[in-house]
């Protein structure tokens, strides 16, 4: 009870003392009133009671909410660092324990982690039409096309997704691919995602940590997976550290045993290759649910709108031709395809609350109090449908982001709603841009998508997560006749 009038406390005041916010239940917390499909429009309308900047308690962690995009940018942007840190809640203090690059603490070299995939990134080209990691992409693309073919005419993507993103970050790390048919990664990506549903920041499970003792519980299966997973990606980046003995393939393997192995045996230190795995399975886990949540939507979308596929294939057949196959080098003649993908996750913006932040010191935000340890949340739904930001945010418009000469114009406030405000924006921004991107010039080139029902019984509602899904679906993949 004495924990119930202690926090009651620090809501309600005025400024220069904590945030104001609404009056929370013992123990839960403001959570009951995030309960339904979309925390984040619940969040938008407390906003309105309580001003842009208010906060209470998620269980038994003080949260902030920040729900315009200039006040986001002002704490997430900070050269200090002192907002840059993840919250110690569930996700992030089991899965690796904190030492990932997208899930992990600020102390634990979020920095060097950070400096070392961008420096591969770029030394890979990745975001260019051409280079090492185009190529990369392009093979893997062919193999998934090999795969829809195979698989006739209706089905569910989203395990294919997750195995083309897969794909591409072992490939990129590590120089290994797996085949689609038997494969155990499969398994392992499935409880990637799995654990991204659990993630969700308004899930109230997240909060009471003495869950995980309960055989039942989403915590369990959480850290359950998490062991499992983690045993698996161990086997493999020992995989990738013994062929990169064998044959330097110049991935990112290779690259870091070169800046801190032994150049002669090919060897790691132990720490070192405990802290490559540890950006190894931070990847897997940032670069596969993301990407394939946002192409299920981008997919719905155009099944939905069956104009905007039209006018896509019309675009795409001609630039390539139907006899040709759309491909990284095209991209900047594709700005209509381009734009579909950018409205698409606007619409559908499967991370409503971005990735939590956390205060590293005591500070304030707009004049509030921020204590040491708060969990601070962007509402990027709520910029994603903010109308001085975007006009009739609540239509599916992919014209908004084509200027007067038919060029894409997407601006850094629609960036930043998509990948993270600030210091921890999204490091593979790039990457996940070309994918999606190849996934539906490529699948669009080839087949008109379809559902049972019809475009109109498509539901955008999203089912809750970290990264939001929409409502498992069949496509009916119909090849193309010209
Ligand atoms: C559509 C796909 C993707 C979306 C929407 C997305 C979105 C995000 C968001 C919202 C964040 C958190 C930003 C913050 O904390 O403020 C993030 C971080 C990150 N993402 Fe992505 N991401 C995507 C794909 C990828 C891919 C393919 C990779 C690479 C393999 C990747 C790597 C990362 C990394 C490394 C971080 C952590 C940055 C840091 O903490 O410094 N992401 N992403």
């Amino acid at each position: 009870m004495s924990l119930y009038f202690a926090k009651k406390k620090l809501v309600g005041r005025r400024k220069n003392s904590y945030p104001p916010g609404p009056w929370g239940l013992p123990i839960l917390g403001i959570l009951p009133l995030l309960n339904g499909n979309n925390p984040a429009s619940k969040v938008q309308e407390l906003a309105k009671t309580y001003g842009s900047v208010f906060g209470g308690y998620l269980g038994g962690t003080y949260t902030v909410f920040l729900n315009e995009y200039s006040t986001i940018m002002e704490a997430f942007g900070r050269k200090n660092d002192v907002m840059t840190d993840r919250p110690k809640i569930l996700p992030f203090n089991h899965f690796i324990k904190g030492h990932g690059l997208a899930s992990g603490f600020l102390h634990n070299n979020w920095k060097g982690k950070r400096r070392f995939f961008m420096t591969a990134l770029n030394k890979f080209d990745v975001g260019k039409p051409n280079g090492h990691a185009a190529t990369t992409l392009e093979s893997e693309i062919d193999h998934m096309m090999n795969e829809i073919a195979y698989r006739g005419i209706e089905h569910d993507i989203a395990g294919m997704l997750m195995m083309f993103t897969g794909n591409v970050i072992t490939r990129l790390t590590l120089g290994i691919r797996f085949e689609y048919a038997e494969s155990d990664i499969q398994e392992y990506l499935d409880k990637i995602a799995e654990m991204f549903e659990i993630a969700d920041p308004a899930n109230p499970l997240v909060f009471f940590d003495f869950a995980k003792f309960l055989p039942w519980s989403n915590n369990r299966r959480f850290i359950d997976y998490n062991n499992e997973i983690m045993d698996y990606f161990k086997i493999l980046v020992r995989k990738g550290i013994e062929s990169s003995r064998k044959d330097d393939k110049n991935e990112m393997i290779d690259m870091y045993i070169k800046k801190f192995g032994n150049p002669e045996t090919g060897e790691l230190p132990a720490a070192n290759e405990n802290e490559f795995f540890h950006l190894f399975a931070d990847l897997m886990a940032a670069g596969t649910d993301t990407t394939a949540s946002n192409t299920l939507w981008l997919l719905l979308c155009v099944i939905k709108y069956p104009d905007v596929q039209r006018k896509i294939q019309a675009e795409i057949d001609s630039v390539v031709g139907y006899d040709g196959r759309p491909t990284l080098s095209d991209r900047s003649q594709l700005p209509y395809t381009e734009a579909v993908g950018w409205e698409s996750r606007r619409f559908c913006l499967a991370g409503p609350f971005s990735v939590p932040h956390a205060a590293v010191t005591d500070t304030e935000i707009n004049g509030y109090f921020i204590p040491k340890d708060t969990m601070v949340i962007a509402n990027a739904w709520a910029v994603s449908r903010d109308p001085e930001l975007f006009r009739d945010a609540d239509t599916f418009k992919p014209e908004r982001f084509l200027d007067t000469d038919g060029k894409l114009a997407v601006t850094e406030q629609l960036k930043s709603t998509i990948f993270g405000f600030g210091r921890r924006t999204c490091a593979g921004r790039p990457l996940a841009l070309s994918e999606m991107y190849l996934l539906l010039a490529r699948i669009l080139h080839r087949y008109n998508l379809k559902i049972k029902g019809g475009p109109e019984t498509v539901s955008l509602r999203p089912e809750r997560g970290l990264a939001t899904r929409p409502h498992p679906y069949n496509i009916i993949f119909e090849p193309r006749q010209i």
